[in-house]
């Protein structure tokens, strides 16, 4: 399109969202390198209507016609429950999904998956790509068995194509997915495809597609080299949701959570495998991840996580090696001034010399333990390690530790014991609770452990 005069244009930092006076090779506000982009003033927004109703007047919260059309519209699942789950029961008619991950690690498998599923339940999918042709696509889907009459499919890069494409079937689409946005322009804005303009105006486009029909709309976003969304910050704020794809190389397995959500919790997590027929679904992640677990080795502890509403039963590893100089410590999977805290609890109350050695911390499986109730897990791994005795089989540890070295109850106690009965467990370390506090179950075969303290815990496992 020919523009009469150039527009008006500011510089922003795509990091920090920062205004700057110009172009800089760092921004001088957050200090991120490279971050720097121009951006063109935008013409007047475009009306937004939410939802199917047009009058903008107030209305009254707990009138029943704007409850019913909440309930008209209910979810629409894409029968991958793990997918469905992490979303809060579905994809909610209206709402933009973005979807972010590092390159090649299945996010455009994971939605040719989705819309397969959607299609089949709920009507016209269209699957608009602009990265691949119709015919990679399309190969794709035949090797995931993905095919079906329902599914669209569209290679084209101008949104104003894509949104033409939807509008046409706009009444019968089930959902409108787009991969990427970054590939994705705006005939009307400036600039290539995926600056910081162009994204802006790409996603606004489709949002306006969205709350007028809708219909939902899930968007592929790449991730930078050090994991946060390519685009601006805004663009997070914007969507409704916002859902990370991760997982390494060496491993095929692949981790789907929500970092955004307005519509459900973001604690969920998603687990699958990327096999050569697609994402298969792990419904039994904890069986899954112990299913390498050599029974009876040094330096490994079990815990229980929370995961949303799942608990999910992890590996803990720790490996000490003498140290020459500083000491390091290395953690995967657990926050090290957490790790730094439990050596010096160790040293202090549990008697035992780690803190002049060298500690590698490792969690099996590629997940973050972030919750204070996996404390006494990492903190036996380091013991076992470091006395060189494995842990009695069968063992699963949960509590908190505190820096007196006692041991506190965790939350959701009683769902992280039943769940390591249901594996065969034999044993649950946990600390008691407060006094009166309800008894938890104790599934057959299962033996509740309490302590107190630190040493005390190690009493009862190491003698
Ligand atoms: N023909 C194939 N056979 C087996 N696995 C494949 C095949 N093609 C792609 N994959 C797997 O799919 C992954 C790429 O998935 P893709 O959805 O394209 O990633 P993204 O869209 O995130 O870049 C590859 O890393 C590979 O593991
Ligand atoms: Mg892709």
């Amino acid at each position: 399109m020919a523009k009469a005069k150039k527009a008006a244009s500011r510089w922003v930092c795509r990091a920090c969202e920062a205004i700057v006076g110009g172009w800089y090779g760092r921004c001088p506000t957050c200090e991120a390198w490279g971050s720097i982009e121009e951006e063109t003033a935008a013409g007047p927004p475009e009306r937004v209507v939410l939802g199917s109703n047009p009058s903008a007047a107030p209305r009254v919260i707990a009138s029943t016609t704007a409850q019913t059309e909440v309930d008209q519209a209910p979810r629409r699942p894409c029968g991958l429950a793990e997918v469905d789950r992490v979303l809060g029961g579905g994809l909610v008619p209206g709402s933009v999904v973005l979807l972010g991950g590092p390159p090649g690690i299945g996010k455009s498998t994971l939605l040719l998956q989705a819309s397969a599923g959607l299609a089949r339940r709920s009507g016209v999918v269209l699957y608009a790509s602009g990265e691949e042709s119709v015919a990679q696509v399309a190969g794709r889907a035949g090797r995931l068995g993905a095919a079906h009459p329902n599914l669209l499919l569209l290679a084209d890069t101008r949104v104003e194509a894509i949104i033409a494409a939807a509008n046409e079937r706009a009444g019968g689409l089930a959902a409108l997915f787009v991969d990427s946005v970054q590939t994705i322009y705006a005939a009307d804005a400036e600039g290539l495809p995926g600056n910081i303009t162009q994204i802006r105006t790409v996603i606004a486009q489709l949002i306006s597609f969205a709350k007028q029909h809708s219909v939902p709309v899930v968007v592929v976003g790449h991730v930078t080299k050090d994991g946060q969304l390519a685009g601006p910050r805004l663009l997070e704020h914007l969507v409704d949701a916002v859902l990370s794809f991760e997982g390494d190389d060496d491993h095929a397995t692949r981790l789907l959570r929500a970092t955004k959500n307005r519509f459900g919790s973001t604690q969920e997590l998603g687990v699958f495998e990327m096999r050569g027929n697609g994402l298969r679904e792990i419904a039994n992640p904890s069986e899954a991840f112990l299913a390498e677990r050599q029974q009876g080795a040094v330096g490994s502890c079990i815990t229980a996580s929370m995961e949303g509403s799942r608990p999910l039963l992890l590996e803990v590893q720790a490996l000490l090696a003498s140290s020459f100089g500083n000491p390091r410590r290395t953690c995967v999977g657990v926050d090290p001034s957490r790790v730094a805290m439990l050596l010096a609890v160790l040293d202090r109350h549990g008697g035992q010399c780690v803190l002049d050695q060298d500690v590698f911390i490792n969690v099996v499986g590629g997940v973050r333990l972030s919750e204070p109730a996996s404390d006494l897990a990492v903190l036996l791994a380091i013991a076992s390690s470091h006395q060189r005795k494995a842990l009695p089989a069968g063992l699963v540890a949960l509590a908190e530790v505190g820096l007196t070295g006692e041991l506190r109850q965790v939350p959701r106690a009683e769902a992280r014991v039943v769940e390591a009965g249901r594996l065969g467990f034999s044993k649950v370390l946990i600390a008691p609770g407060p006094k009166g506090a309800s008894k938890l179950p104790r599934p057959q075969g299962l033996e509740i452990v309490y302590a107190s303290t630190i040493s005390e815990a190690l009493n009862r496992v190491f003698f």
